[in-house]
């Protein structure tokens, strides 16, 4: 016996492909979002932070300073970082060890934040994340996604919130992996916000035709669907 479903297809059928990108800072709620969106359509998502947490982690392992351009470049020549999929998800792998686990303390937030303001990091990854959007269908989360790497994307967002509510979320996301108080969590974050803002290379900042978000107020939800009609407007579009 089978049951007519009264709910609609999670899915859209989506046939054409776009590039879809999204920028922000931390703790604005970019990754719940760039997933879902990716889910509904169908297309591949793409998490452009993991990519400078990847070679912050190599270059600490390494022991290669995070402000030291040169050496960065030279450890950068050899190292193959990207993704792959598999039965635990998506994984990240620098030169074929599985870093996933690795990439999501506080002291590698700003690692990669100090190692992403070098002109050799953000060159080497810059290629990285374009090979990545070679074939649309995808959504990219980042800082610099809509401004720098991908100038050209069909949709671009914007995604902010207030800087209690990002602190709020981030110290939420951490419960059970770092013991960093509320307070801790706040300033570590206005730091990194400090400093992805104000490097000299592709800093954090809008593009100029970008559609802004800010979900201090409304639910990630409601920023899901109020992306989605945006991006199913330009689905329609000839
Ligand atoms: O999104 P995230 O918190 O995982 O990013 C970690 C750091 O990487 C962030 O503080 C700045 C840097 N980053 C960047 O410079 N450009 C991007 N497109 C993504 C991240």
């Amino acid at each position: 016996m089978s049951f007519p479903s009264v709910y609609p297809p999670k899915q859209l059928q989506v046939t054409k492909k776009l590039l879809v990108t999204i920028d922000g800072p931390a703790g604005a709620g970019k990754t719940t979002v760039s997933r879902a969106l990716a889910d509904r359509l169908g297309y591949r998502y793409i998490d452009t932070g993991a990519l400078y947490r990847g070679v912050a982690y190599h270059a600490k392992k390494r022991g290669v300073p995070p402000g030291d351009d040169v050496a960065l470049a030279r450890m950068l020549e050899d190292l193959r970082l990207g993704f792959q999929r598999t039965e635990k998800g998506l994984r990240l792998t620098a030169d074929g060890e599985d870093i996933t686990d690795r990439i999501r303390t506080p002291e590698m937030s700003m690692l990669a934040s100090s190692v992403s303001a070098q002109p050799a990091v953000r060159a080497f990854l810059l290629q990285v994340q374009r090979e990545l959007g070679r074939e649309k269908a995808a959504v990219f989360e980042g800082r610099d996604m809509g401004t720098v790497v991908f100038p050209a994307a069909d949709v671009k967002f914007f995604l902010s919130a207030s800087e209690e509510t990002r602190a709020k979320r981030r110290f939420a996301e951490l419960q059970g992996q770092s013991p960093a108080s509320l307070e801790e969590v706040e300033r570590d974050m206005r730091r990194r916000d400090e400093q992805d803002s104000t490097r000299a290379i592709a800093p954090l900042q809008p593009a100029a035709d970008a559609i802004r978000i800010d979900s201090s107020a409304i639910s990630i939800d409601r920023v899901v669907e109020l992306m989605l009609g945006h991006i199913t407007a330009a689905l329609e579009r000839p």
